[in-house]
């Protein structure tokens, strides 16, 4: 690794650090969280204990996991979350990245348990997600949808990236509808890989 990404890796570590589960709890931000999860109306199909017909239960989606997986566990959430929603006519839930931030403390982020980077697995994983079926990255790819370089300022932590691809969840939907293309779902540390090298690519700027 060049001396430049071990700083900005170095940044990125240290960043996250300061955003773990029981400092931000001390902060309140677990209770933000919480009304965050209420007023985007998470609570009315995510309950305690869980419901019949296929809802996963509130304890499902609160546990111990990785800032980067989560992320990962949002994004799939898409295609079910804008079905339901636009069948009842709920307008989609916007979030700033503040909003998104506590909810990911909330739902049981713990940034250390994120893997190392590794480019191989994240070129693997940007492959078979198909996301050069849409986007272009280094002049590869398809021109439906804008230049991930275009994008770099997204993919400078977990939050960031949740709340960029959240409000884009509609328009990401719809393309992949109308031109017949799978939307990815991702498990594992496949998200962590994957944007660790987008950013590897696009020279993003260290975490905020
Ligand atoms: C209309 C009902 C509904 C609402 C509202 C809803 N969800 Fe879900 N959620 C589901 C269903 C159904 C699934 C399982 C299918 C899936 O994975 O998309 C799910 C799954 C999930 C998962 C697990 C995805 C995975 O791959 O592990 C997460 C995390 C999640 N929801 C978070 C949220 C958050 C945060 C909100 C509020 C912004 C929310 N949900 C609002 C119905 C809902
Ligand atoms: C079916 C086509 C399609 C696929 C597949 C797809 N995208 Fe997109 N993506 C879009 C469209 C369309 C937009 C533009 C939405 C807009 O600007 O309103 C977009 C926007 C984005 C943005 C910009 C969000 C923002 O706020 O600026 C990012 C980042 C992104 N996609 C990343 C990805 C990644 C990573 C993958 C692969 C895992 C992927 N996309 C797969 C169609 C797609």
């Amino acid at each position: 690794m060049a001396p430049r990404h071990w700083r900005v890796a170095v940044t990125i570590v240290v960043a996250l650090a300061a955003l773990t589960p029981r400092a931000a709890r001390a902060d309140g931000h677990d209770t933000q969280g919480r009304r965050v999860f209420e007023a985007k109306r998470c609570g009315q199909c995510h309950v305690p204990g869980g419901r019949e017909s296929g809802m996963p239960a509130l304890e499902e989606l609160r546990r111990p996991q990785g800032a980067w997986h989560l992320a990962g566990r949002l994004w799939n959430h898409g295609p079910a979350m804008f079905t339901a929603l636009s069948s009842q006519a709920v307008p989609w839930p916007a979030f700033t990245i503040e909003e998104m931030t506590v909810l990911m403390v909330y739902l049981g982020v713990n940034p250390a348990a994120d893997p190392a980077p590794d480019p191989q697995r994240g070129l693997a994983a940007l492959v078979q997600k198909g996301c050069l079926k849409c986007h272009a990255l280094g002049g590869e790819g398809a021109r439906i949808a804008p230049a991930l370089e275009s994008r770099a300022d997204a993919f400078t932590s977990p939050a960031v990236w949740a709340a960029r691809i959240w409000r884009h969840t509609p328009a990401m939907a719809a393309a992949a509808m109308a031109h017949g293309i799978n939307y990815p779902r991702f498990t594992g540390h496949e998200m962590a890989q994957l944007v660790a090298y987008l950013k590897s690519r696009t020279g993003a700027p260290p975490a905020r």
